[in-house]
């Protein structure tokens, strides 16, 4: 089995800042989206090989409603205003999964929020290859 961890906070922000204000993230933080639509994360993920992989991406959403982003793939969409649900507060950490096909060597992950709320606070990406049975855990 295989995975491989990629931190939000190091990746490429449009639109948004760093934090560690909320407890329960990993890495250094995580990444605070500004409130508005357009904001956006972009990780720079490398596949061994051509496939379908899973992107796990970890979020936190206090508020009641819905802070959906548009999931793209070296530029083509791959999930168009994908569900990051409230999970109850800033500090309780939810994972959602997206499955995409990568390109062997580099791919751009891009998440975008798709309104004005701007995304949730997003931890990280978990980028999980084919054949991997194994459950993501935090
Ligand atoms: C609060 C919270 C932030 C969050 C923001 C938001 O300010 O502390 O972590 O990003 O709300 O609504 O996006």
């Amino acid at each position: 089995s295989s995975f491989t961890d990629y931190q939000a906070e190091s990746a490429t922000i449009s639109q948004g800042v760093v934090a560690s204000n909320h407890a329960g993230f990993t890495g250094s933080g995580f990444v605070d989206y500004d409130n508005v639509a357009g904001s956006s994360v972009e990780f720079a993920v490398s596949a061994a090989a051509a496939g379908t992989q899973s992107l796990t991406f970890r979020f936190a959403n206090g508020t009641t409603a819905d802070r959906p982003m548009t999931i793209t793939v070296n530029g083509s969409t791959v999930a168009a205003g994908r569900s990051f649900p409230g999970t109850g507060a800033w500090t309780t950490w939810q994972e959602i999964t997206v499955n995409a096909q990568l390109r062997a060597g580099g791919n751009t992950v891009r998440a975008t929020a798709a309104t004005a709320n701007g995304g949730p606070n997003l931890d990280r990406l978990r980028v999980t290859g084919p054949g991997d049975t194994e459950k993501p855990t935090p």
